[in-house]
């Protein structure tokens, strides 16, 4: 289903391999026409609701949340007060008769001697390919989900794999052909002005909640909230992924919609819940189905380097086609303590407190992070929203929620007449200011109709000769195929009440 999902998207114009005339790039992608409305819609609501409407808290007032827009390239100690030039690394392996390169933590899967067919003591170490770890690990019941994590904890801490038994790699035979793995910095690095040396090296950010920590003082003094408040920020995001892979899910360049909410140390474990609620409301409301949504607390061996306290985080998780028996990371509810502004002030010498007017007593808040990725929000639209279906002309619909879909309405004149044209650009006209609506007079009926099922145009409006004597029109449903027959005079508000 993926390959189908992708080769539509580029049929379509929702998804381009990136510089694909010069044999594209791995991890990078450019998103076409319709995929740059998805995206943008996806973008626009979660500012809405964030940062423009934002939630009611418990006692039905709104909170208050702030917008920011930071530069993608930061100061280097930015990366290092953060942790993010020591620690941002995965542990990588290469296998030297393929020459491929495997991230370590996603291919290793420990495996009970009988089932690789090794023949040591029942201690045999193989790697696997990601989606494969999930049906191994559901295979393997006795073996269970605690070991793979013990194990997956105990290459990450201890980079040496000579005391391992067994290491074969997914693309060979041969036993012991990886190397021991070693730590890859994801951090892509640049250099700024026209001086090469040490200290022109910067990075290109690779989440963009740094952003938003070193301007927590900026936004302070200038707008002066008090606390509890949020700073939200949409952006691109970098990452020099190991193994990029399916599809755009896992990419080296990417968007991220993050939120960090600054509040007191008391109050961080109940703001937690209140955003995963809110959050896991969005994403239902973006349409995706609830069976295939799953809510994950990590485990205490999982906790983020900035987890104090035995706070961690939360995921929410969507059942996508390659996810096997299980499910892939969309969003994550973090509790990042006062980690990062406290790196910050003892990093830069600013101070970084809060102060409470009423109580006069100054402190670092705590941050609850709800940080999301906007182009896999895209991929779970997709992949939600692709349904098979006999019925319809080209055997498939995509069933995306009218609010998101990239155009709302198709205005088809059903066959070339001046007269026809003139009431269905009238329309077109009438309707193009509410909505995205498209004027598609070329193909025939067939084809249009099957075209905008595959674009997931929730609507289509036909105008023929009936229309010119009775002034209706044919209102066509993407999901039923259903058509009612609309006064033209009544069209709009029909479709407000639909859209
Ligand atoms: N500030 C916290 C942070 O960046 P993360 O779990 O590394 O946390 C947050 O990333 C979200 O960003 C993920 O839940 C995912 O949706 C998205 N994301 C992370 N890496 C990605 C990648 N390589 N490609 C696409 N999206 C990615």
């Amino acid at each position: 289903m993926m390959s189908d999902i992708a080769s539509l998207c580029k049929r379509r114009g929702f998804i381009f391999q990136t510089s694909d005339i010069y044999g594209g790039m791995n991890g990078f992608w450019d998103y076409g026409p319709l995929g740059v409305a998805l995206k943008n819609n996806i973008r626009d609501l979660w500012w809405h609701r964030i940062v423009e409407c934002p939630p009611l808290d418990k006692n039905g007032n709104p909170l208050r949340i702030l917008g920011l827009d930071s530069s993608i390239i930061q100061h280097p100690l930015v990366w290092e007060a953060s942790g993010h030039t020591s620690n941002f690394s995965d542990p990588m392996v290469d296998c030297r008769v393929t020459k491929i390169r495997y991230r370590a933590d996603q291919l290793a899967v420990y495996l009970p001697i009988k089932s690789d067919g090794t023949d040591a003591d029942g201690k045999a170490f193989a790697f696997f390919e990601e989606e494969d770890i999930q049906n191994i690990a559901d295979k393997l019941k006795k073996c269970g989900r605690r070991k793979i994590e013990e194990f997956r904890r105990v290459l990450l801490t201890d980079l040496d794999t000579s005391q391992y038994i067994r290491v074969v790699a997914p693309d060979t035979t041969d036993v012991g052909t990886l190397t021991s793995p070693k730590a890859f910095n994801l951090m892509f690095e640049t250099r700024v002005g026209a001086v090469v040396e040490e200290k022109s090296v910067a990075y290109l950010r690779p989440e963009t909640a740094q952003g938003i920590f070193v301007n927590f003082k900026n936004v302070l003094d200038s707008v002066r909230p008090k606390i509890p408040f949020g700073i939200a920020q949409i952006g691109k995001a970098f990452r020099n992924e190991v193994t990029p892979r399916n599809f755009i899910f896992r990419s080296r360049e990417f968007e991220q919609m993050e939120l960090e909410w600054f509040c007191s140390g008391n109050e961080v474990a109940e703001w937690q819940e209140f955003w995963l609620d809110n959050r896991l409301c969005w994403w239902k409301d973006l349409g995706l189905d609830s069976a295939r949504i799953n809510i994950r607390r990590h485990s205490p061996e999982e906790l983020a380097h900035y987890a104090r306290n035995g706070h961690g985080t939360t995921d929410i998780e969507y059942k996508f086609p390659f996810s096997g028996n299980g499910f892939s990371e969309l969003e994550g509810i973090a509790h990042r303590c006062d980690y990062d502004l406290a790196q910050h002030q003892k990093s830069s010498g600013v101070k970084q407190e809060y102060l409470d007017q009423a109580s006069n007593e100054r402190f670092i808040p705590h941050v609850i992070e709800p940080s999301s990725g906007l182009t896999r929000a895209v991929l779970a639209v997709l992949c939600n929203s692709y349904c098979k279906d006999k019925a319809h002309p080209s055997g498939f619909f995509l069933n995306i929620a009218p609010r998101i879909a990239p155009t709302k309405v198709a205005v088809l004149p059903l066959q070339s007449s001046v007269e026809i044209e003139n009431v269905a650009r009238s329309i077109f006209n009438e309707l193009r200011g509410k909505y995205i609506v498209a004027y598609e007079d070329r193909q025939s009926i067939g084809k249009r109709y099957a075209k905008n099922d595959e674009i997931g145009t929730p609507y289509c409006v036909t105008v023929d000769f009936d229309s010119l004597k009775n002034m209706d029109v044919t209102v066509r449903d993407r999901n039923t195929m259903k058509q009612d027959r609309i006064g033209i005079s009544h069209l709009g508000e029909y479709l407000r009440q639909l859209l």
